[in-house]
């Protein structure tokens, strides 16, 4: 039987832990793994730094530059998942989403909170993967226009407790996020 309350809970709880993970670079929902498919069909995984969370509406966001190979992954399958487990709630998050890329102009807000020490992640010379002939030959130089924000608008979200007796939930868009239990 689906108890509404609990499932609203879990559902509450997970949002805080990716609240969290945005405002405090301790916490394991800072680091999601972000997974996409290559265009070739290949699953790829890489960790990421979470930038924003909105359960209101229901979207992360995490920054990137657009010159690595997950821009071209979503160029050509525009989802992605994204894996998070926090030991000391026992909870593992698993969203599933659609992902917008976002440069220019409608990135302005984001980048100029980006730290000055922080934007030479984006701008990386020769480009991320790029190989090079000694292992320090690249610079980093700050650039605004390889600078992107995925906005991932989630489809699903899965979430396993593991406790006494384990839970899980699997929440979707396309009911509006009311949820349900599934075998864990
Ligand atoms: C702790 C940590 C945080 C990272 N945060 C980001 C990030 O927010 N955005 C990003 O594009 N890469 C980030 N990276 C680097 C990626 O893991 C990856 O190496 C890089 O983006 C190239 O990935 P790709 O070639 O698969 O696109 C981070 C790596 C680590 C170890």
């Amino acid at each position: 039987m689906s108890d509404p309350n609990d499932l609203r809970t879990l559902w509450d709880e997970a949002w805080q832990h990716l609240s969290r993970g945005v405002a405090d670079a301790r916490h394991p929902a800072r680091y999601p793994t972000f997974a996409t498919v290559s265009p070739e069909g290949m699953p790829e995984a890489r960790t990421v730094a979470l930038r924003a969370a909105s359960q209101s509406a229901a979207r992360v966001e995490v920054h990137t530059d657009i010159s690595t190979a997950k821009i071209r992954a979503l160029q050509a399958t525009p989802f992605a998942a994204l894996h998070v487990w926090i030991p000391r709630a026992d909870l593992q998050i698993r969203l599933g989403a659609r992902v917008d890329i976002l440069t220019g102009p409608e990135v302005e807000a984001q980048w100029s909170k980006v730290p000055p020490a922080s934007r030479v992640s984006y701008g990386t010379e020769p480009a991320p993967g790029v190989p090079i002939t000694h292992v320090y030959d690249y610079e980093k130089p700050p650039t605004r226009e390889r600078f992107a924000v995925l906005a991932c608008h989630l489809i699903s979200v899965d979430l396993v407790h593991l406790g006494g007796r384990h839970r899980r939930a699997l929440y979707v868009a396309k009911d509006c996020w009311q949820g349900t239990w599934v075998a864990p």
